[in-house]
């Protein structure tokens, strides 16, 4: 096994922002996991699936042909295919997502995907089960979060900045729904690895988080 560390918290923690800065810096290949399931959610909504509906999330998930590439150093996830990296970063989407990251059998589609990337390369891999389930011989393992209400204000900042128009009390309800679902599901549930390093980024810069990151991974290097 090569260098892997695994990133895992709740929606809105900034995991991505910070893992592919720690990736760029310590020459690692980011792996975004959420991104995966992204993919499978949104074959689901194409095909006119309902997300809830878990025996037809079964039977279609073996027709979405999800495969990842690496175009400059960011990762573009394919589906059957088509890079749909665009369409991903919606709140429908991310909705839709925590409810069939539930089913056992698109987890385990994920995870063998996941397994294989982290096999090639020394890695950062974000999620929610890296540590507890994914990679859990990981080097380092980090639990990073947020309150809710500061993540919520995050994802309300980001989505503006981008020009679409949302509502931050929505938001905050979403997350805090997600959270619920994502660590309440029977199939490895979102939650702290024993032997994980606790980093909340509340009060802390984006600067502040990268910074203590890439010195865990120094001292596990060694
Ligand atoms: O990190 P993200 O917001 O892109 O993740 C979207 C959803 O995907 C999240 O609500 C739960 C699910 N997910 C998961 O169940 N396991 C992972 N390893 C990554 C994401």
């Amino acid at each position: 096994m090569g260098f892997n560390v695994a990133v895992d918290g709740p929606a809105g923690a900034g995991k991505s922002t910070i893992a592919k800065e720690v990736a760029k810096q310590l020459n690692l290949i980011y792996v975004d996991t959420g991104a995966m399931y992204r993919a499978m959610a949104l074959y689901m909504l194409r095909s006119g699936v309902d997300p809830a509906d878990t025996t037809a999330v079964i039977e279609k998930c073996d027709l979405a042909d999800i495969t990842i590439r690496y175009e400059n150093g960011e990762q573009v996830v394919f589906l059957n295919g088509a890079n749909v990296n665009p369409y991903l970063r919606t709140e429908e989407v991310g909705n839709a997502t925590s409810v069939i990251s539930v089913v056992p059998e698109v987890r385990k589609k994920m995870v063998e995907l996941q397994h294989s990337l982290a096999a090639a390369s020394d890695c950062i891999m974000d999620g929610r089960d890296i540590g507890t389930c994914v990679l859990p011989g990981a080097q380092l393992k980090i639990y990073l979060t947020a309150d809710s209400a500061v993540r919520a204000k995050r994802r309300y900042d980001e989505l503006m900045a981008k020009g679409q128009d949302c509502d931050l009390q929505k938001i905050q309800a979403d997350i805090e729904e997600r959270d619920y679902r994502d660590m309440h599901r029977e199939t490895s549930p979102l939650c702290q690895a024993e032997d994980a390093v606790l980093v909340d980024t509340s009060d802390l810069t984006v600067q502040e988080v990268i910074d203590r990151l890439v010195q865990l991974c120094l001292e596990r290097m060694e």
